[in-house]
């Protein structure tokens, strides 16, 4: 792996020194995207299993198998007239493989038809994702920024992405709630420091909680999701946007016991909170407050049309008949049943994780194979 904390340490502290304390969420950013030395700037993707954390795509290439059932569904609401999919986030490049190879396999009219956009702002990421997905020659391209799209019809799939957008960390203290900031001590240690809000978008997000929550807490809030779903919003025509990501409602983030937020670091497969002796070589990552993607979205005209458990939503999207046509016969005491295990047990992702389908410029669609089982939208109110 290429890690270089010593040198991403000293430009962020030149900067501190320079223009001041700055905010965690600068912080965050510059530790996860640095262009040169950020965590995710790493050539080999530092998930899967001899990483720091196992995503979906890294356990079990059925988790793309039967996320492309779920895609299959989206393309006949929209008539199959065009299929594009852009994923966000793409990491090593796995779903994205595993999506085109089940298509390429099991649904070659549509796969004629397929168009993958891969979306990564950072350069060495394209170019390995380059290397990954070459098989696919004309029927992917990788690109920096949404935009380059222009106007989309399609499907939007973005797993583990939104947990991985840097945080505002505040804390209430004297009755109001104040942003973290990053200072430094007199020895040039990285230092908390507690001020008001940065920005008027935030300090209004905050008014709404100071109410609630005693002083004291601390949780994170995560506004890039607001652009994020605002932008794809405003470029899409019509289709369908797909997360799946850990995360809970509004009710459940900021519960009492949820004191110290979520915010967690991930470093060779163990937890750290200690985000400061190392930036760069530790992943930061905070749960989605999914009740605030559905207000965004909707805000935007978009329609949830579902949020459900990791385990429920794959489960509705024929996995016996799906793992017949992935894997044929298997072997109870196959290694290939480990990974799928991995998917859907509650002790793995299978509780944790949630997916969520909004939809925009599509009107009376039905209901989705997805949330066949479960549906828990009405609890993000
Ligand atoms: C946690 S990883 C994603 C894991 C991957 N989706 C998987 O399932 O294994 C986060 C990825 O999102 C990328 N990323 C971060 N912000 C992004 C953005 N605004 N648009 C697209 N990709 C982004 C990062 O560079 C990194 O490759």
């Amino acid at each position: 792996m290429l890690h270089n904390p010593i040198k991403l340490r000293k430009l962020l502290k030149d900067r501190i020194i320079k223009t001041g304390p700055v905010t965690f969420r600068e912080f965050m950013k510059e530790s996860l995207y640095n262009q040169d030395f950020g965590y995710y700037s790493q050539i080999d993707f530092p998930g899967g299993k001899h990483g720091d954390f196992v995503t979906a795509p890294h356990a079990s290439l059925f988790f793309g198998s039967l996320l492309s059932v779920q895609i299959s569904e989206f393309f006949e609401k929209l008539d199959n007239k065009e299929c594009n999919i852009c994923e966000f986030g793409a990491g090593a490049g796995y779903l994205a493989q595993d999506i085109m190879r089940y298509f390429r396999k099991h649904e070659p009219k549509l796969f004629q038809k397929l168009k993958y956009f891969v979306v990564e702002p950072l350069k060495k990421r394209r170019k390995v994702l380059q290397d990954r997905l070459s098989e696919f020659k004309d029927h992917f391209e990788i690109i920096e920024k949404f935009s380059e799209c222009g106007r989309f019809s399609g499907v939007i799939v973005a797993n583990e992405l939104l947990d991985a957008f840097p945080v505002h960390l505040v804390e209430k203290k004297g009755g109001k709630f104040k942003e973290v900031y990053i200072g430094l001590d007199r020895e040039e240690r990285f230092l908390e420091i507690l001020r008001k809000p940065s920005t008027s978008e935030l300090a209004g997000y905050l008014d709404q909680l100071n109410d609630l929550l005693p002083d004291g807490y601390r949780t994170e809030v995560n506004l890039d999701i607001k652009d994020w779903i605002m932008e794809i919003s405003g470029a899409m025509v019509e289709g369908f946007v797909l997360t799946i990501d850990y995360g809970f409602s509004s009710r459940e983030y900021f519960a009492p016991h949820r004191n110290r937020g979520t915010l967690l670091g991930y470093s060779g497969q163990r937890t750290t909170e200690d985000f400061f002796s190392f930036p760069g070589m530790v992943d930061i990552t905070a749960h989605v407050n999914f009740s605030d993607l559905l207000r965004w979205g909707e805000e935007q005209g978009m329609k949830c049309m579902g949020f459900t458990p990791q385990w429920a939503f794959l489960g509705g999207l024929d996995p016996d008949e799906t793992m017949q046509k992935v894997f044929g016969k298997v072997d109870p005491f196959s290694p290939i049943l480990a990974g799928i295990k991995a998917l859907i047990f509650p002790q793995a992702m299978g509780e944790t994780h949630k997916a969520m389908v909004l939809s925009k410029g599509l009107d009376n669609i039905g209901p989705l194979k997805g949330f066949n089982i479960r549906d828990y939208k009405e609890t993000l109110k």
